[in-house]
């Protein structure tokens, strides 16, 4: 009896610890790799979920558009509905604000709408707190997501405006926002200010060019067109296989956010330990070509377009930079190289396929060549046999 209490309390407790633990895993685990196949776009806007009269309707469980709206806080909208605003669901947790957003949403009556002091906004504004708004790689994916539900909605992506539900510091990529698209401020919470068309948008990390198992990314080459246009850059560049042009990305340790210096002590992942090398041995490979050293972070958007528009031959670690695979000709090679400590990741392989232009990786696996610093020796004979396969795939017919 005393024993089978006993052995009742052990199942109990072991019932809890492994409860416990399976939770504490499903809890704390990174968010689950997303293996999306398709993005339904077209049906999302098809099918809309219409609340308010029409002053709430919500795509996919992705984003939605609120007339009429006011922004009470940093965290609180409210909307014209003369009954309770409705429940719905976006498809994020705790990585996007738009559940959030979808919880403080406040209701208020719609014979307010014809409110004379007020100051009315436009506009089609796209509401967005940003993620990593320092990686060129999150930030293309916000990019895409504004270029892509507008052009869904039927707005021209130029002309839409963007609020900042963030206060994050000042980065280089803030430019490219007022580039690509009219105005872009951080939010106000001015109670006068009403928005007559705002849409909360898809996150960055929802956005098809972060869904690496798509066969095609939708509009791929339309925000492609969108982004060089917004920039004035041409894209005529032709394969000439006696002046090749190649890219070599360096990276450098620089401080992206402030948050950066108690991480790795400001240290960034994934250097060359052997520049010089590296491009010497491009060149004995390539003998005709012009080979060029980049470090982005020193560049303006400009430049950094002008150069990968005109770049046959790009060659970096896995890095955000590697996110202009997307601007290189369609006629391009990719050379990607990963260290022993990283995952070989698929988002330019991605990019790559749906781009059109060749891919190839390579995974250092000897820790010989791992130095302190974050620093990967890259052997010659990887970036030969890399290069050598590289202009037989373009140039040996
Ligand atoms: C909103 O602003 C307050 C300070 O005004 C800040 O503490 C809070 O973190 C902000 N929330 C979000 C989600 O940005
Ligand atoms: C969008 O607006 C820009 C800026 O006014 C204009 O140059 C462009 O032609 C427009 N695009 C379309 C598709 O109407």
């Amino acid at each position: 009896m005393l024993i089978r209490r006993f052995r009742n309390q052990h199942a109990v407790l072991l019932a809890i610890v492994v409860i416990g633990t399976i939770c504490m895993v499903l809890f704390m685990s990174p968010q689950p790799l997303r293996q999306e196949t398709e993005y339904p776009l077209d049906e999302w806007v098809r099918t809309p979920t219409i609340d308010c009269h029409g002053h709430f309707r919500a795509y996919g469980h992705e984003f939605a558009w609120l007339q009429y709206s006011h922004i009470l806080s940093n965290t609180t909208f409210s909307v014209p509905c003369d009954s309770k605003v409705p429940a719905y669901n976006f498809r994020y947790s705790i990585e996007g604000p738009l559940q959030m957003w979808m919880g403080n949403l406040m209701p208020y009556p719609t014979t307010y709408i014809t409110d004379q002091d007020s100051n009315y906004v436009t506009a089609p504004t796209f509401v967005i707190k940003r993620i990593e708004a320092h990686n060129l790689y999150h930030t293309l994916c916000e990019w895409m997501n504004v270029f892509l539900v507008s052009k869904v909605m039927k707005l021209n992506a130029s002309l839409v405006d963007i609020v900042w539900m963030d206060d994050r510091p000042p980065s280089p990529l803030d430019d490219t926002w007022t580039v690509l698209f009219d105005n872009v401020y951080i939010y106000k919470t001015d109670e006068n200010l009403v928005y007559k068309n705002l849409i909360w948008n898809i996150i960055g990390y929802n956005s098809p060019i972060n869904f690496h198992n798509l066969p095609a990314a939708p509009y791929f080459e339309d925000f492609r067109d969108f982004f060089l246009k917004a920039y004035g850059v041409s894209d005529e560049k032709r394969l000439d296989c006696n002046k090749l042009k190649i890219t070599v990305i360096l990276r450098k340790d620089y401080m992206t956010h402030p948050e950066r210096k108690d991480l790795f002590n400001g240290l960034v992942h994934r250097k060359f330990k052997n520049e010089d090398e590296i491009v010497d041995n491009v060149k004995s490979v390539f003998t005709q070509a012009t080979v060029e050293t980049v470090i982005l972070e020193q560049m303006s958007m400009f430049d950094q377009l002008k150069v990968m528009t005109q770049t046959d031959v790009l060659i970096g670690m896995h890095g955000a930079g590697m996110s202009h695979v997307m601007f290189l000709p369609a006629h391009a090679v990719v050379f990607e190289i990963f260290p022993q400590y990283w995952g070989f990741l698929r988002h330019f392989k991605a990019f790559a396929r749906w781009r059109g232009v060749k891919y190839f990786g390579s995974k250092n696996e000897d820790l010989k060549n791992e130095f302190d610093g974050f620093y990967t020796y890259i052997p010659s004979s990887v970036v030969r046999e890399h290069c050598q396969k590289i202009l037989k795939w373009r140039c040996m017919w």
